[in-house]
């Protein structure tokens, strides 16, 4: 067994190394963008493999590695986990429905309901003690799942057709362009210092510095890492100024 994670803000990363450890505490746990992972997963029969949602859908980073790896993916055993600020419908089904394509067996979906990731929106910030219980409940609900699929059985969040409708009417429809292909919609202000900090963190390779400023690409999947982790606040997505930088790291060890 292998867990395969991306994670922007490390939401997605501690849920799949608490996961995974839960229930083979000698199993790997990588992250997608790292090189090594497609022969990783080549070696093993069962693969958890997490992502944050974005409007209901799988980041686009998550959607073309699947697409790019498609002969991975046959006979393998597969639980599409799925992390969210509030709602996803269907945040699993939608990764579940490309792997079967691809000959997979898809075995579970599981929705973990963690803090949110999008630090220049004031929708959905919640105080630190609330953060920190919503994790709690998170941590307990993995408990609880992990016990149950060590006896065989698995959760199916987001596998239904009526997740599929309510993933499809309340968020894709509307936002679709938004996860249709990367962004090109970073913007850095005149705040940015040229540490350069952002540009070893993107898992995109999106960000670079010209002179002493950021610059961004075209590339961009959405994961607010560099946003969350800029020391001057300077870079922004969504929104124009950065209410809050969201990391799991904030409330997670407390
Ligand atoms: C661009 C974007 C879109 C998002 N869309 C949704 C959504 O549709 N529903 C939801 O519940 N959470 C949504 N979220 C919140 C994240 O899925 C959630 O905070 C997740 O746990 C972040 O995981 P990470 O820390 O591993 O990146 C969105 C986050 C981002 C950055
Ligand atoms: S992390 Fe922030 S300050 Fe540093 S280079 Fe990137 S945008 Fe500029
Ligand atoms: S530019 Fe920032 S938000 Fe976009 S993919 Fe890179 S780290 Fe993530």
């Amino acid at each position: 067994m292998i867990g395969v994670y991306f994670s922007g803000t490390g939401n997605t990363k501690h849920c799949t190394e608490k996961l995974v450890h839960l229930l083979d505490e000698t199993a790997q746990v990588i992250p997608i963008e790292v090189k090594e992972t497609a022969e990783e997963i080549a070696r093993q029969d069962f693969i958890i493999l997490a992502y944050p949602v974005q409007y209901s859908n799988v980041p686009v980073i998550v959607r073309n590695y699947i697409k790019n790896h498609a002969a991975l993916w046959k006979n393998k055993k597969v639980l599409c986990v799925a992390t969210m600020g509030l709602f996803s419908g269907d945040g699993a089904g939608c990764s579940a429905r490309l792997l079967k394509k691809y000959g997979a067996e898809v075995v579970g979906g599981l929705h973990i309901l963690m803090p949110d990731s999008i630090c220049d929106v004031k929708l959905l910030k919640r105080s630190p003690e609330k953060n920190r219980k919503i994790i709690r409940t998170a941590d307990r609900k993995i408990e609880i799942w992990a016990e149950k699929i060590r006896q065989g059985r698995y959760p199916k969040n987001g596998l239904h057709f009526y997740d599929q409708i309510a993933g499809l009417l309340c968020q894709r429809l509307w936002f679709y362009g938004k996860t249709k292909d990367y962004s090109d919609q970073i913007k850095v202000n005149g705040a940015c210092t040229g540490c350069g900090q952002c540009t070893r963190l993107c898992p995109m390779g999106n960000l670079s510095l010209k002179g002493s400023r950021a610059v961004s690409g075209n590339r961009c999947t959405m994961c607010y890492r560099c946003i969350s982790a800029c020391p001057a606040q300077a870079i922004t997505l969504l929104g124009d100024k950065v209410v809050e930088q969201c990391r799991y790291d904030k409330y997670g060890s407390q």
